[in-house]
């Protein structure tokens, strides 16, 4: 039987310092596009490893005290440890200094050798040892390395180039008339602009150290790391031993690199190929840095987040979401702990878990714990109409889009709780209850299918609290078309899904923490009782324009408070709403009238905007 294959690489990583969490970006997006093609029945190859050679792995390796491939099975380890921390399901982790790819790496070096492509010349210029990148003078910014304002030494040396200028005008016109092939867009014309410019030949040797793949004809150089490195892609696929793994493999389908290696992949990698009489990847996607305070994370900068810490700290969905949804992929994005616990807070503990106790709550309530036999759909069309967007949207690489389309179906959902009022309707006997609910528990049914190439815990336990037999793992994308949720099934409430992080005064793991000043401890803001109050009645203070005096219920008990809001709200469009209550403040005498307790709003040019839960919850309800 056919069955579509889906080739997905990350790069391989450097392992000279620990991974952070910048790296895990680049991982878990591809680990979400692998998990989302299985679910659609695709045989899916999903690859990412570790690039170990090079001057800079050596030279870690020298300052540790042992050898390089001591040193780099030592990182292995940690490596293979972080990605099962992240619940990377990579079906390959390949090594550069495992033989298999060593031998691909030296019969790509005799074949472009053999046929010309490939000559030994001489080289002289810079190096800069942290980018692996040789520089001619003029590339130079300051006498320092362009990319990473690093230092540069001199060689000079005898090496082997690579005509990379021969295949120009093909990979131009490869560039123009695949417009998928290289992506984001702003990327692609950087290519095209770059490789306009007139492409010089490549040092594809090295002779000042061995701590690489040896290659047979040229005796006393070993490969240049980027040439090596990006071979991996191919090796892993099975070239060129395996000829038919590789037919079935190759190209890949989507190879994810971080922005500053686009250039890498886009010119010599795709170069490569065609020398080699390679089909290109089908898809190159150059993503954005995920920074800290707008600079870019890096161990030298101290500034780095492990991402172990932040598993540990709010779970491995909490940050595998924030790392999907948070950034539009492609574009930079700034990582920030606080933005994690509000992102956990709000999609996830609120809109998520908030709509599966209600639901498997009002089951057991109103429906003896049954899911009730629906006789018509309200949310069908909406949770139709956000999985095509969601299908669409992970087609094109947008990740964050994918995501947000299930967002809007959770929403809905919780809006429709609000306007059916089932609670209502059992009242009453109506029979629209078993419409209701069985909606929302449909909708959390598919959401957790759609969700679970994003997370990896929370869609299991949506379908076990539903009471759902089968096992998650089991699903395919067939299971989220409507109506898979069979009426009479024994919902089993649980614990809430994503409890609600309490922001805690805590060190960020980032170095670059924001200034500390004016700033309270947690206890000060605690100090502060507020809660949501129900508006009962509103009426404006005699003699003065400015001010209503409102009636509040704050559930237990009812209060009078005068606020300085007339200006900008009608007392009668009031009443039946809620707002937010600072309940510990002293009591005042405000024109006559005592005042006991305080509405929160913003300010806007002179205009007060009262501030309200974003739905109605019981008066009362602390907000904190
Ligand atoms: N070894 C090369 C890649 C060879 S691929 C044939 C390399 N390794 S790396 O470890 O330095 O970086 C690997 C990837 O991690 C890059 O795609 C890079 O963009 C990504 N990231 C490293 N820090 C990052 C952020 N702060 N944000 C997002 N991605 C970042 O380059």
């Amino acid at each position: 039987m056919f069955m579509k294959k889906f080739y997905v690489t990350t790069p391989i990583y450097y392992p000279n310092d620990k991974l952070h969490i910048g790296h895990a970006y680049t991982t878990v997006a591809a680990d979400a596009l692998a998990r989302y093609h299985r679910l659609r029945g695709e045989d899916v190859f999903f690859l990412t490893g570790m690039d170990e050679h090079g001057q800079k792995i050596a030279d870690r390796a020298a300052a540790e005290g042992v050898s390089p491939q001591v040193f780099v099975d030592r990182m292995a380890e940690g490596i293979r440890a972080l990605w099962a921390t992240l619940r990377i399901s990579y079906d390959d982790f390949i090594r550069t200094t495992e033989p298999r790819h060593e031998r691909t790496v030296q019969e790509v070096f005799r074949r472009l050798l053999a046929q010309g492509d490939i000559y030994l010349g001489r080289y002289e210029g810079w190096y800069c040892t942290a980018c692996e990148s040789y520089w001619t003078e003029t590339k130079l910014v300051e006498g320092r390395c362009p990319v990473c304002s690093g230092p540069v030494s001199r060689l000079q040396e005898e090496s082997y180039f690579f005509r990379l200028g021969r295949y120009a005008d093909r990979l131009l016109q490869h560039i123009e008339t695949h417009p998928r092939f290289l992506q984001p867009e702003s990327r692609r014309n950087e290519m095209v602009a770059f490789i306009r410019q007139g492409l010089e030949d490549l040092s594809v040797t090295r002779t000042g150290f061995d701590w690489g793949v040896k290659l047979p004809e040229a005796a006393g150089h070993v490969a240049y790391v980027w040439i090596d490195a990006l071979t991996n892609y191919i090796t892993a696929a099975g070239y060129p031993d395996d000829p038919e793994r590789f037919a079935r493999y190759w190209p890949a389908d989507v190879q994810l690199v971080g922005k500053e290696i686009v250039r890498f992949h886009a010119i010599i990698w795709c170069i490569m190929l065609m020398a080699l009489g390679l089909e290109l990847p089908e898809r190159i996607f150059g993503h954005g840095w995920l920074v800290l305070s707008g600079e870019k994370m890096s161990k030298s900068r101290g500034n780095v987040v492990d991402p172990v810490v932040l598993v540990e700290r709010y779970g491995v969905d909490a940050v595998r979401y924030f790392l999907l949804r948070e950034v539009p992929f492609g574009a930079d994005g700034t990582y920030s702990e606080a933005a994690l616990r509000l992102r956990t807070n709000v999609d996830l503990a609120n809109d998520l878990g908030n709509l599966l106790s209600r639901t498997t709550a009002m089951i057991e309530r109103f429906a003896q714990g049954k899911v009730p036999a629906p006789r018509s759909s309200e949310l069908r069309a909406v949770a139709e109409a956000a999985l095509s967007e969601y299908e669409r949207a992970m087609g094109a690489l947008e990740l964050s889009g994918a995501l947000e389309a299930v967002g809007r179906m959770v929403a809905a959902a919780n809006k429709h709780i609000e306007t059916a009022a089932p609670w209502t309707l059992s009242r009453k006997g109506d029979p629209r209850l078993g419409d209701v609910l069985y909606d929302l528990a449909e909708v959390l049914r598919v959401a957790a299918v759609a969700l679970s190439p994003a997370l990896v815990e929370a869609p299991a336990e949506i379908w076990r609290q539903l009471g759902v037999e089968r096992p998650i793992s089991e699903a395919t994308w067939d299971d989220v078309a409507w109506g898979g949720l069979v009426p009479g099934t024994r919902v089993r409430r649980g614990a809430p899904l994503f409890p609600r992080i309490e922001a805690e005064e805590r060190s960020e793991p980032a170095a670059a923490a924001a200034a500390a000043d004016e700033r309270i401890p947690i206890e000060d803001v605690r100090r502060v009782k507020l809660v949501v109050a129900t508006v009962l009645e509103a009426r404006r203070v005699e003699g003065a324009e400015r001010l209503l005096e409102l009636v509040v219920d704050l559930g237990s008990e009812r209060r009078t408070i005068v606020s300085g809001i007339a200006a900008d709200y009608a007392p009668e469009a009031l009443v039946g709403g809620q707002i937010v209550l600072v309940k510990n403040l002293k009591p005042s005498k405000i024109r006559g009238v005592r005042s006991d307790g305080m509405l929160l709003a913003a300010s806007e040019a002179g205009h007060v905007v009262l501030l309200r839960p974003d739905r109605a919850v019981p008066a009362g309800s602390p907000v904190s």
